[in-house]
């Protein structure tokens, strides 16, 4: 029976969908730059260590330099899993310029079903109970569904901006909490 999506912190119960998940943005190359990157087969043996990768940076644990808290959020719908979002609890001078408070891709099997402002929807919600006023996120001007997304919960367009260390147009987004 499905429920209605919802976020939840990364869990073992996802395991085999997840998993299922990065091997399909594998497979079509599209998703987040370490989803990409994942070793499937080490991910299978050693699911705990992806959880605990995921859970590195949440507040209480000691950040290497240049970095901030952040926390992993997944989409699910009863056993499946959807997509993931980053929240960054914070901004430091890079994640100003590019990256924002808040990274998210959906998988891909799920896109274009509005699975994608959703978890958005509820990543903001996640935000202002975090005590955040406002938040940036960004994405490339090319990337319509993800312009789209942002659009489709409020975002405010602060500019579009050629990065010296980025090959495409960078559009920055605010929404106010
Ligand atoms: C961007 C992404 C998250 C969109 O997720 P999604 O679940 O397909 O989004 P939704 O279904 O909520 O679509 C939102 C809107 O964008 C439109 N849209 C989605 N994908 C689109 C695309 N590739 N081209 C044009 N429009 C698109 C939808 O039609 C919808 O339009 P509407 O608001 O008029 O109804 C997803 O494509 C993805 O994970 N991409 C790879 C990772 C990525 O780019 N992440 C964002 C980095 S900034």
């Amino acid at each position: 029976m499905w429920g209605m999506p919802e976020l939840v912190k990364p869990s073992s119960h996802y395991k085999q969908s997840f998993i299922q998940a990065v091997r399909e943005a594998q497979a079509s190359g599209s998703g987040l730059g370490d989803t990409l990157k994942w070793d499937v087969a080490e991910m299978e043996a050693d699911f705990n260590s992806v959880l605990a990768a995921l859970r590195r940076y949440e507040p209480g644990n000691d950040l290497p330099d240049g970095f901030v808290h952040s926390e992993s959020l997944w989409l699910v719908e009863g056993d499946e899993y959807l997509g993931r979002a980053s929240l960054r609890h914070t901004l430091n001078k890079h994640l100003r310029e590019f990256g924002g408070h808040i990274g998210y891709e959906v998988r891909p099997s799920a896109r274009r079903q509005g699975y994608g402002t959703t978890m958005l929807r509820l990543t903001l919600e996640r935000a202002r109970e975090l005590g955040l006023e406002r938040v940036l996120i960004t994405c490339d001007a090319v990337n319509l569904g993800s312009r789209r997304v942002i659009e489709g919960n409020g975002g405010v367009l602060e500019g579009q901006f050629v990065l010296e260390f980025h090959p495409k147009p960078l559009r920055r987004y605010w929404i106010t909490l």
